[in-house]
């Protein structure tokens, strides 16, 4: 499996994702400020890649952060988590990651400096491992959603390189093709930022699993032609009523499976759902530069001077998706209550 992320000893190491799939090579951002400019750029990118990624960074910020009392270590420890929590604004799993390496240092901050830059090294490594366990955990609990056979629409990559590995979506995918299941994926390309037809295909060509990839615009007219049986796609965010925050393009091809009565499916860890966020209206969503309209691989495609809006996320509401596919099981309409009962 790609490694997408790696701790080691002289930083955090990534694949870069900008290069991919011409290029396979790796960058390591041996400063806290590195990791959050990855982020930024998207040599790192996915909701959960992203929060271990700043899990990480936050790790090694500390590692090499002076001071030798508490009181000094977590002044450093807010500065650098507010450098992280100001790279991408929509995927929760940033915050949530800040969250948990905030408490993590709350609950050792009587121990010894040492101790604590150790702590907080542990706890990101755990993040790593604890997020793979969890598309494994989605992939058992999603395989039965999918037919015995037929074509699989998926939008943007919601992979081993959206995460620390196996995927949320393709992880579902990837689970049930290993129980013997028939699939074949289509890759909408994924404009502008080109992840599915750059990465999720890539992914899957190196597993050899049937895959076509199809601009965004074909979606609806393979539909029509009986070509997909089912949709799964990632979540940068899920609020608590079940409205779905992922790349821009999902709501339309939300719309699109509910006009052919294809069932429309969801996987995201919790560490994507947010129930302190009532509905999809309060999820911010991320403007990117005109640039990644305006050009493709360095051409210009549209006149000078023209406007272009470039929001990298939309909202599906609840009412279009079909059901929630997480670690802890699979949530059902109505997801108010679903979301919450897993939530425990
Ligand atoms: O802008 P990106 O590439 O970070 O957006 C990624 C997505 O929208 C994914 O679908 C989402 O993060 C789920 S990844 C498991």
């Amino acid at each position: 499996m790609v490694k997408t992320l790696e701790w080691t000893d002289d930083g955090v190491r990534f694949i870069d994702q900008r290069k991919l799939p011409t290029e396979e090579s790796f960058v390591t951002c041996a400063t806290y400020e590195e990791v959050a400019e990855a982020i930024r750029n998207m040599t790192v990118r996915g909701a959960p890649a992203i929060g271990v990624a700043a899990a990480m960074g936050i790790a090694l910020g500390m590692r090499d952060a002076e001071g030798d009392h508490a009181g000094e270590l977590r002044r450093r420890l807010d500065e650098i988590c507010d450098t992280m929590g100001e790279t991408r604004p929509t995927a929760v799993n940033l915050f949530w990651a800040i969250e948990r390496m905030r408490r993590r240092f709350d609950e050792i901050s009587e121990s010894t400096p040492a101790q604590i830059r150790q702590a907080l090294i542990l706890e990101a490594q755990r993040m790593y491992v604890e997020d793979i366990a969890a598309c494994e955990a989605m992939g058992r609990h999603g395989a039965a959603l999918l037919p015995s056979s037929g074509g699989v629409l998926t939008h943007c990559n919601a992979g081993a390189l959206a995460t620390c590995g196996y995927g949320t979506a393709l992880g579902v995918i990837r689970s049930a093709v290993e129980s013997g299941k028939k699939l074949h994926v289509f890759a909408d390309e994924t404009r502008p930022f080109l992840q599915g037809s750059r990465l999720t295909a890539w992914e899957l060509m190196k597993d050899g699993i049937p895959t076509t990839v199809i601009s965004d615009n074909m979606a609806g007219a393979m539909m029509r032609l009986g070509k997909i049986c089912a949709v799964v796609v990632g979540a940068d965010r899920i609020a608590a009523n079940g409205d779905v925050a992922n790349k821009i393009g999902t709501y339309t091809v939300a719309v699109l499976a509910k006009e052919h009565a294809i069932p429309f499916y969801v996987a995201a860890p919790f560490s994507s759902i947010d129930l302190a966020t009532p509905t999809g209206a309060q999820i911010p969503i991320e403007q990117r530069s005109a640039r990644e309209v305006t050009h493709i691989s360095g051409k210009q495609i549209v006149p000078d001077g023209v406007k272009v809006e470039n929001p990298a996320f939309d909202v599906t509401p609840a009412r279009l998706v079909t059901a929630i596919i997480t670690e802890r099981g699979v949530a059902q309409p109505t997801y108010a209550e679903s979301l919450q009962k897993l939530a425990g």
